[in-house]
């Protein structure tokens, strides 16, 4: 194993004095005065050693799993009784640490788990995992599509959380922000009360020459109550209040305030979708070249135009004008659909397809298993409205586009956009005037995270309540006519669940 993939597997990146130091003046601020100070993955110590400075407990308990490190450690604090730092993994020292720390009535819980996933550790035959880890009790489509792919450090945070959270405690780590709110949620989740929760932004390039939203997250346990927001400050360094993230409907709000005056939040009538999805762009999206297509091995596409349709992707909808630059072959009207038309139908599609058969064969989502060939995903009759009013999910804006059909096809998106379906251009031009208006873009500022990778998911859009805005807007008599129009509204279905 290279030493680089090392480092990653256990996370190890030591945290500079300079950070510590501020963690420290942040915790100084909190009238919580430690007697046992608990570090699950003490490092060489800059953190529990500037933690053991500060508050001088009775005991500072830290866990490493370098020994060297653990060495090092040692040798700096030189004996010194209050200290007790142990060689092992965390994994199987929870119940240790549980023990130790039974008859302190203050406990500070602080440190910097590592920062890495489950798959990147698995990618490199890593072993630093713990036994059980699916702690979220993910099940279903999510957890096949990638979800389950966790952090670390959150498993670590959640397990002492677990332990810990109804004694007089706080918990001080730094670690990526998005893990922060995953365990906020699953605090809310659990109607786990704490005093109050703080997240302070930290620069991890700076820090840590990192590129990830990382922060300093704090949680207050020494108090039980009800709460329900976290303050999220500036940074770490100037600590101004910036906003509140909260709780709403088991749904992490991203600016509380904002969100209460803008609350649409409900059940959408119109079904949010992810674009088409066949993971074989190489064979299945074309470019086109006067009168040819040409795929993505360079290769003209010589088959029966009525299974090509014009696509747009992220990128055409991040722009306000978007254009086609690519096409897409799609081999079934709804998912599950028998392929085999194609063969009598379409021939040369057929010889096509075939000639690609082991791309299809090598994709590796579980979603394609046991399907017939050239199966594609999130296709059915809503792909083929005459309208659709579609968002790329990837991009960091709120830009809806009406689209329809060029070349007398109807316009497919691919699987990083979502859309709903309309049925008229009236129905369509309406739809968009709500989405686009200054309520529904307050509603999903409020509710989106725009850090995360695929900020505007089909959840958030699904939990748009269109009527909400055409009540505010004073056109709900407009919207129940055109609901009662179309086709594919919630009425007549079963919500697509999310394929990411
Ligand atoms: C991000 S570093 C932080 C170190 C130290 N807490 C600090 O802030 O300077 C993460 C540390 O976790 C250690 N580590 C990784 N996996 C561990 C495990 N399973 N049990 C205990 N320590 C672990 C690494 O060796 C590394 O020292």
């Amino acid at each position: 194993m290279l030493k680089t993939d090392t480092k990653t597997i256990y996370g190890d990146f030591q945290t500079p004095p300079s950070l510590a130091e501020l963690m420290m003046d942040i915790l100084d601020t909190l009238d919580f005065s430690p007697n046992c100070i608990i570090e699950p993955t003490c490092g060489v110590g800059e953190i529990l050693m500037k933690a053991d400075n500060r508050f001088h407990p009775k005991l500072s308990f830290g866990v490493e799993i370098n020994p060297e490190y653990v060495n090092t450690f040692k040798a700096k604090i030189n004996g010194k009784s209050s200290y007790i730092i142990l060689n092992g993994s965390i994994f199987d020292y929870l119940i240790t640490i549980e023990k130790q720390s039974k008859s302190f009535e203050t406990i500070l819980l602080v440190g910097n788990p590592p920062w890495v996933t489950n798959s990147e550790i698995g990618a490199m035959n890593g072993n630093n995992l713990p036994r059980k880890y699916n702690i979220k009790g993910l099940k279903g489509i999510d957890a096949i599509t990638g979800k389950s792919n966790f952090d670390i450090g959150e498993y670590i945070l959640w397990k002492l959380i677990e332990i810990f959270h109804q004694k007089n405690c706080v918990f001080a780590f730094l670690c990526k922000t998005i893990v922060a709110r995953n365990l906020l949620k699953l605090l809310w989740d659990n109607a786990i009360q704490f005093k109050d929760a703080s997240i302070y932004p930290i620069d991890s390039k700076k820090y840590f020459n990192a590129a990830v939203d990382a922060c300093f997250f704090v949680i207050n346990f020494s108090t039980k109550l009800k709460k329900q927001t976290c303050c999220i400050f500036n940074s770490i360094e100037n600590r101004v209040l910036d906003k509140k993230y909260g709780y709403f409907n088991q749904m992490i709000i991203n600016n509380y305030d904002f969100f209460s005056s803008h609350n649409y939040f409900g059940t959408s009538d119109y079904i949010w979708r992810n674009g088409v999805k066949h993971d074989c762009s190489k064979v299945m999206e074309l470019k086109k070249t006067s009168n040819e297509y040409i795929n993505g091995y360079g290769e003209i596409v010589n088959i029966e135009s009525d299974l090509i349709f014009p696509l747009y992707k992220s990128s055409d909808l991040s722009k306000h004008f978007p254009a086609i630059k690519k096409y897409v072959i799609i081999t079934q009207k709804s998912v599950g659909e028998d392929t085999s038309y194609i063969k009598y139908q379409y021939p040369s599609a057929w010889l096509y397809l075939n000639k690609y058969y082991n791309s299809f064969v090598e994709r590796k989502s579980s979603i394609y298993k046991n399907k017939p060939p050239f199966s594609i995903f999130s296709i059915g009759e809503y792909s083929f409205s005459p309208y659709k009013i579609a968002i790329s999910s990837l991009y960091k804006k709120i830009l809806f586009h009406k689209i329809s059909s060029i070349e007398n096809k109807i316009i497919m998106v691919d699987d990083t956009c979502n859309f709903i379906s309309c049925y008229s251009s009236e129905e369509a031009d309406f739809v968009h005037s709500l989405l686009s208006s200054d309520e529904v873009c307050g509603y999903l500022n409020s509710v989106i995270f725009w850090d995360n990778k695929r900020p505007i998911t089909i959840e958030l859009l699904n939990r748009l309540d269109l009527l909400k805005v055409s009540i505010k807007l004073g056109l709900e008599n407009m919207y129940h006519s055109f609901v009662r129009k179309n086709k594919v509204t919630k009425k007549n279905n079963n919500i697509q669940l999310n394929l990411f």
